[in-house]
């Protein structure tokens, strides 16, 4: 007979916190989310660790470059999807690695014989006015000149009329030199009375432009997770087949860590895949998973892993449950898998992050699974609904809303994600294809997230991560408390009669 465990498995919104005593040294602007992301020994520094507990989702409809930078200079890590290309996914992570605040490369250009019509195209599509005008027309090629709004007036001049005979010319530009650094790059726009910059290499070739208007926005990213030559932190998914291809191009491109993706890392393919990467790039970090028990957790620590995820089947999109059975609830996996990682720290001194992946719908979620053990969260659909995101913003009545799918489903056909060890041995879905709410950017969201963790921290007495996982205190809701929780027994004014 079946081993059945007693007790039922719970999830996040079965608990509540207890508040512990609220003093000075954790009011919210003391508190520290810094947190480590890989393995370590006691007593030495993580080689890597997050300024704030949160990644996003290795999925299509989640961590592109895009959102990738938007995270990293919030303080958080984006692993970017892996169900694509190899070559797509290491441009991708390049191009984070490439990013550098307040530099931006040049997203709107043209070349001399273009027209006026073709300038204001293109300012229609892309939203602002500074075209670059290069000789081959690319964002790389040798800058001849600059259009923006000032160089035209619509009422005087004809639509076709050429480029080449109303741009700034490059020698009336003031440009800079790649190498330059943003606050040099500053002084130059302000004592030129500049809006934007334009970055050249020595064959004035454009790089980047640094624009005015960006200024007080670069101080306001004081989280920012960088390297040590200041670059941008990223992350990338990969699988348990094509390894020894997408490792190589991945690591080449310079990504900073890795995680295997799988709905259940309980397998040997996960062991192989982890071996493969420890003997041939020692240094490259690599995360595994999920699972969602101590006996998945220790399968994979076993094997190399430096940090392990944890959940089966909690994702907003997820349908394991439904279609295969397989699963646990998100808290008592988190809790079970805490337990054993604090054994084995206690055991061998190796201390090995856990990362909660899926089922975060309140912002309290993120602080209850730190508090249950997590180092940090994984979330999908909270980072779909942002303009970052890489889908399509669609409007359904009179709301706006973005698209959202998971790995497993039919639309991603991400099956390497569902390895059993056989060639094609999916036939049916793990997951569906569905909208979110939009939310507008990022940053003020998660800004926002940060804060009310932040406060639920204060009133749980803890002033760091760790803190919290050793003195929180939480107990289990009755369905009754859960009804009290929210507004009961009052008549909402938004309410219709
Ligand atoms: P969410 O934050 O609740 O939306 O959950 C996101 C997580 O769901 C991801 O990080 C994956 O672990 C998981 N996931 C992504 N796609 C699928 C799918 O198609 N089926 C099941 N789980 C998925």
């Amino acid at each position: 007979m079946a081993y059945i465990y007693e007790g039922v498995s719970r999830t996040f919104s079965e608990y509540l916190l207890v508040p512990n005593l609220t003093s000075e040294k954790c009011i919210p602007d003391k508190i520290n989310l810094k947190t480590p992301i890989v393995k370590y020994k006691k007593g030495e520094t993580p080689a890597l660790k997050l300024n704030v507990p949160i990644v996003s989702a290795i999925m299509q409809s989640v961590s592109n470059d895009t959102l990738a930078i938007a995270l990293a200079r919030s303080g958080g890590l984006s692993f970017i999807f892996g169900s694509q290309s190899i070559e797509n996914q290491a441009e991708m992570v390049r191009k984070v690695k490439k990013y550098k605040s307040g530099f931006v490369p040049s997203d709107s250009n043209l070349s001399v014989n273009d027209t006026l019509k073709d300038v204001l195209e293109l300012k229609n599509k892309v939203g602002h006015s500074t075209i670059a005008i290069t000789e081959d027309g690319t964002s790389k090629g040798r800058l001849l000149g600059l259009v923006t709004s000032r160089d035209y007036r619509l009422s005087r001049d004809s639509v076709d009329k050429k480029i080449r005979d109303f741009m700034t010319p490059f020698n009336k530009l003031i440009v800079g030199k790649v190498g330059i650094t943003l606050s040099e790059a500053n002084d130059i726009l302000w004592e030129n009375k500049l809006n934007c910059l334009p970055i050249v290499d020595d064959n004035e070739r454009l790089e980047y432009f640094v624009f005015r208007k960006d200024y007080d926005d670069h101080k306001q990213n004081p989280n920012e997770l960088l390297d040590s030559n200041k670059r941008l932190v990223v992350g990338a998914g990969i699988n348990t087949r094509d390894y020894s291809e997408r490792v190589p191009a991945l690591v080449e491109a310079g990504v900073d860590i890795l995680c295997i993706d799988s709905s259940d890392g309980y397998s040997v393919w996960q062991k192989d895949t982890i071996e493969y990467v420890k003997k041939n790039f020692k240094d490259v970090k690599i995360g595994a998973g999920n699972v969602v028990d101590k006996e998945g957790f220790m399968y994979l620590v076993e094997a190399g892993a430096d940090f392990v995820k944890v959940g089966i089947g909690g994702g907003s999109i997820c349908i394991t449950r439904e279609q295969k059975g397989i699963g646990r609830g998100q808290a008592t996996s988190v809790i079970e898998v805490a337990k054993a990682r604090d054994e084995y720290f206690e055991k061998t001194g190796i201390y090995i992050p856990i990362c909660s992946d899926g089922g975060i719908v309140h912002d309290y979620h993120v602080v209850l699974a730190l508090a249950m053990g997590a180092d940090f969260v994984m979330m999908g659909r909270y980072f779909a609904r942002f303009d970052e995101s890489p889908t399509k913003k669609v409007k359904r009545g009179s709301n706006y809303v973005k698209e959202y799918w998971g790995e497993g489903s039919n639309r991603a056909r991400n099956w390497q994600r569902y390895d059993m060890g056989g060639a094609d041995n999916l036939k049916f879905e793990e997951g569906v294809d569905s909208y979110v709410p939009y939310a507008g950017k990022l940053k003020d969201n998660l800004d926002v997230t940060l804060s009310k963790v932040k406060s639920t921290m204060s009133s749980c007495g803890a002033s760091s991560i760790e803190e919290l996982q050793n003195t929180a205190r939480m107990s289990i809701v009755s369905s009754t408390s859960i009804v009290e929780g929210g507004a009961h027994d009052v008549i909402l004014k938004d309410h219709d009669f």
